[in-house]
């Protein structure tokens, strides 16, 4: 198979990790058979610095004719001081609407030898294994006006019956072929958004008897996802509510350096990239952890390509590294050996190449 795959690397830790995700796609190619071109292209504060604005006409271009594309994180102190349109979030949040990303999936899985890692209780996490969906082209975050006033501010939360249907179906779908538990979250005891989003999830439900549905008011999703995590199976949600979200739910995996995530069209265009940001703390350190970066390229080859074997061989060998006892910084996994970023991506594309120690413990991620 032949792809061209668009890399955007952003903003601080952006650059180290793409690279790691690059160097196991081409290990990935090589042993498959398959042919995977890169372009690369500037986006967020790089591309304030260079072309002065944070999404240039050429990078939008280009990753409209991709077959894929690929993102680090955007972001860093030396732009925080920007007019918001030029901020490096603007360039994220222009990419998604005008390539028309309007549903983000997040998904979390624990993992085993990562038990310990997280913050919650063994016994709470154990199991927990779930896919949030995030809105991604809605809501608060392109309502317009969004301004300054002359006594205060004004942001607008604005949905279309449309904008919430499609995204809804996307949760009974996911939700049809995996535990078949739907949770839709909001704030219907005070949003007039989320009691339309309610009705709706109320309607599409009777096109899919076999999904059970709960509603979920957003604070108390927030509190369900620390006690009692094994509760969900898939989230839908609007664009804020998830972003919050699937932060939170991102420590039950130990930490949110393991998170990956794909933003999709309704034709398959795909963009993918860690949940995290661009960790200014850390940049240029030489510890950011990978794996994120290097999941979100699974996803790829599996949404985008349809390479579900090339995709499970990644997770597989992300786990028998953890397994093994590699970790980043982020991560502690008692008796095992603390590593940088690249020597965990060499432990990743080791294990590309060698045999499955953990196929059985290894599931898709979505
Ligand atoms: P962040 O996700 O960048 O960092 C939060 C914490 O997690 C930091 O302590 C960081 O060191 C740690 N962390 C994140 N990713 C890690 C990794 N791969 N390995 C090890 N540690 C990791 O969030 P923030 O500090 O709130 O934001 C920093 C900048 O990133 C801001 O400018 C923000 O707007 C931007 N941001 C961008 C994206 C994106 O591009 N998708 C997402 C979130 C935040
Ligand atoms: C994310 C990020 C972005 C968001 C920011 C950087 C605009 O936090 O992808 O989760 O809020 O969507
Ligand atoms: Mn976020």
């Amino acid at each position: 198979m032949e792809k061209h795959i668009i890399l955007l690397p952003g903003d601080g830790i952006g650059r180290e990790i793409i690279d790691s995700a690059k160097q196991v796609l081409t290990a990935i190619a090589s042993e498959y058979n398959h042919r995977f071109t890169f372009e690369e292209h500037a986006i967020g504060g790089n591309a304030i610095d260079d072309y002065n604005t944070p999404l240039p006409d050429k990078t939008v271009d280009a990753c409209s004719k991709a077959d894929a594309i690929l993102m680090g994180a955007v972001g860093g102190p030396k732009w925080d001081a920007n007019p918001s349109h030029l901020r490096p979030e603007k360039g994220l949040l222009g990419i998604r609407k005008q390539l028309e990303l309007f549903a983000n999936l997040r998904p979390v899985k624990t993992i085993s030898s990562l038990l310990y890692a997280s913050p919650l209780k063994e016994e709470i996490v154990n199991q927990a294994d779930m896919l949030i969906i995030r809105e991604l082209t809605g809501g608060i975050y392109f309502g317009t006006p969004s301004e300054r006033t002359p006594n205060g501010v004004v942001d607008t939360l604005r949905y279309t019956r449309e904008e919430i249907e499609r995204i809804v179906e996307r949760g009974f779908e996911a939700a049809r072929i995996r535990r078949k538990h739907l949770t839709s979250v909001d704030k219907a005891n005070v949003l007039e958004s989320s009691k339309l989003w309610r009705e709706i999830v109320e309607e599409k439900s009777k096109q899919y008897p076999d999904v059970s549905v709960t509603h979920l008011l957003v604070d108390a999703a927030a509190m369900k996802l620390v006690t009692q995590p094994s509760f969900f199976d898939v989230i839908v949600t609007e664009n804020l509510f998830g972003d919050i979200l699937s932060d939170e739910a991102s420590v039950l995996t130990g930490s949110l350096g393991m998170l990956p995530s794909a933003s999709l069209r309704s034709d398959g265009l795909g963009l993918y990239e860690p949940v995290h940001g661009s960790a200014p703390d850390i940049a240029g350190k030489g510890i950011a952890n990978p794996l994120a970066m290097i999941l979100s390229a699974a996803l790829m080859l599996e949404h985008s390509f349809g390479l579900v074997d090339e995709a499970k061989e990644i997770e597989r060998a992300v786990n028998d590294c953890l397994l093994q006892g590699f970790h980043t910084a982020d991560i502690h996994i008692p008796g095992g050996v603390q590593v940088g970023t690249k020597q965990m991506t060499e432990a990743v594309l080791e294990n590309v190449t060698t045999k499955s120690i953990s196929d059985s413990i290894c599931k898709s991620y979505v």
